[in-house]
């Protein structure tokens, strides 16, 4: 079995293809043969050592895939590349729009890097739901996809706040979603209308650091979460809801999943440079058959 192994914490240079032997399952467990690997920032994070992910060298990076036996059923004729794309990002939009805070028809949602993974896929899910997406990109090719993703209002991470008020007569928005952190945590907390949620779930551009909780006050009785997939598919059942409901649009043609780039598992290192360097759009795989 070829393997991406990190033989220590670090940059990009510490990946490398390995051999191991083929694991055999356990009781409960099933192994997958895996056609397409998701590459997402949680491997970054993994990597660098950052947070509460702090695997222990030599560690095998990586979280989502799809392949001939899955631990949740794909269903009939679905693309295994569209699978592996879909499943950890497309059950992050989900939880995030229908559990974290439950979008209702109107309301005003900011979606940060809405032409990324998570932010095209959040973008479509909060249009279905009736909100209004004020979305944000580094501009250029981003800008469109994000429109046909069906935001309403696309702009760089300068001019959120006034298009927000715009849109809103001043109120400011019921949520939102930050998966970019340190550069864009406080504009987004002052885009807030009054008892609305900040729901940070990630930091493409670094860690936020610490908040006072006095601001949540002065901002107008604000909530902050900071969400995690994990615990939004708790069991088997929430697990099956989730992923469920995203592979029923995909296949019902309700739901585009973007794959902005493919790489041999070989290129895993330049594929999270890729990501962290901002020069992607939608999802990257790594194909172990190429
Ligand atoms: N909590 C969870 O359950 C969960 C699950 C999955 C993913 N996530 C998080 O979701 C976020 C998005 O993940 P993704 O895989 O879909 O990535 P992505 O959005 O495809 O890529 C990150 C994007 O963030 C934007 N960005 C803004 N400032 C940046 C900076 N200084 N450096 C790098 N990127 C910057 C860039 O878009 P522009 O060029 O348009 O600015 C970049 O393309 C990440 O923070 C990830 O950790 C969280």
């Amino acid at each position: 079995m070829r393997v991406v192994v990190g033989e220590r914490m670090g940059g990009p240079e510490v990946l490398a293809v390995a051999e191991r032997e083929a694991p055999r399952p356990g009781p409960g467990e099933v192994v997958v043969d895996v056609a397409a690997a998701g590459v997402n920032y949680m491997d970054i994070y993994q990597r660098e050592g950052i947070g509460n992910y702090r695997p222990e060298p030599p560690f095998v990076p990586g979280a989502e895939g799809a392949g001939t036996v899955a631990a949740v059923p794909v269903p009939d004729g679905m693309n295994l590349q569209v699978a592996a794309a879909a499943i950890l990002q497309g059950m992050t939009a989900h939880y995030l729009c229908t559990s974290t805070y439950p979008v209702r028809e109107g309301d005003i949602t900011v979606v940060h890097a809405a032409a990324g993974g998570v932010g095209l896929l959040l973008t479509q899910m909060v249009k279905r739901r009736g909100g209004v997406v004020v979305g944000t990109t580094s501009g250029g090719p981003k800008v469109e996809l994000a429109l046909q993703a069906g935001a309403d209002h696309v702009v760089g991470y300068d001019r959120f706040r006034d298009i927000v008020d715009e849109v809103s007569d001043g109120a400011g928005a019921h949520v939102v979603y930050d998966g970019v952190g340190r550069d864009t945590f406080d504009d987004g907390l002052a885009a807030l209308r009054p008892r609305g949620m900040m729901v940070l779930y990630g930091a493409a551009s670094g860690q936020v650091p610490p908040v006072d909780p006095q601001r949540l006050n002065s901002g107008g009785s604000l909530f902050l979460t900071r969400p995690t997939l994990v615990h939004y598919v708790a069991d088997a059942t929430e697990l099956r809801w989730r992923a469920g409901e995203v592979f029923d649009w995909i296949t019902k043609g309700e739901l585009d999943v973007r794959i902005g780039g493919t790489y041999p598992l070989s290129d895993a290192a330049r594929a999270q440079e890729d990501l962290a360097g901002r020069r992607t759009t939608g999802k990257l795989l790594l194909l172990p058959g190429l």
